[in-house]
């Protein structure tokens, strides 16, 4: 299987592949951390970067397209997270054959409130959310036991920013795989279990 996952900022997108990944051992890639990765070694590309994401901007297309390819070039099956997010990523993967798109819809209202409470291990690996997935001691994350951070893009100036971006440019992408009919839609303002629930019945993985 190849499987995107999209959604508006904070709607769940690493959660739910996070997920995936944990129960069925499917291999996940986040776009926003591959790119955190190259950020967090101080490169003059990752210093580039950084002044796109920390103001809520998209990288620009050629770059991140070819860092995704490159990543899922030998894989078999994979999850693809928050990408693409334009149609030019989009109509660049189609040699690709993504098999099935979920999209994951929830009220801006909602995932305001999601953004501001999340918070991630100094690994950058593992999420949480100070009301609706909180760690089992506060400020320390469960797995990798690193302290707990908040985003630079999860203020509200970058929030504002991201919404805008998603709105004008990662939209059009839904409608793009609609017409492809392979896109499903998933309630996303339900509570992880039931959102992941609802993922697993699409991909007949119960
Ligand atoms: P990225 O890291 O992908 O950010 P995003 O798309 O804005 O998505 P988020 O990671 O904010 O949210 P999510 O949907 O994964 O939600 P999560 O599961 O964490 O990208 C960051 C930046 O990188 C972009 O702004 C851009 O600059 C750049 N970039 C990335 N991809 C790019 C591309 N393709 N092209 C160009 N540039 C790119 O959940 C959010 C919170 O809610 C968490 O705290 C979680 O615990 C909680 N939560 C999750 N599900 C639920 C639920 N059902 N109920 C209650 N709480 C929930």
């Amino acid at each position: 299987m190849k499987l995107i996952v999209l959604g508006a900022p904070g709607s769940g997108k690493g959660t739910v592949a996070e997920q995936l990944h944990q129960e069925f051992k499917l291999f996940s890639l986040s776009a926003g951390e591959l790119l955190r990765e190259e950020v967090a070694k101080n490169t003059t590309l990752g210093k580039e970067i950084k002044k796109y994401m920390e103001k809520g901007n998209l990288v620009p297309d050629t770059f991140v397209t070819e860092m995704v390819k490159l990543e899922v070039k030998t894989k078999k099956e994979y999850i693809l997270d928050g990408f693409p997010r334009s149609v030019e990523q989009a109509k660049a993967i189609a040699d690709l054959k993504i098999t099935k798109v979920i999209y994951l819809d929830v009220p801006e209202k909602i995932v305001i409130e999601r953004l501001s409470g999340r918070r991630i291990c100094k690994a950058g690996k593992h999420t949480y959310h100070l009301k609706y997935l909180p760690p089992k001691k506060k400020g320390i994350c469960d797995k990798d036991k690193t302290r707990l951070i908040q985003r630079k893009d999860d203020y509200p100036k970058a929030i504002r920013e991201r919404f805008k971006v998603y709105h004008h440019i990662t939209q059009p992408v839904i409608h793009f795989y609609q017409r492809k009919k392979i896109l499903q839609r998933v309630d996303a303002s339900q509570s992880p279990e039931k959102v992941y629930a609802a993922v697993k019945k699409i991909l007949r993985m119960k």
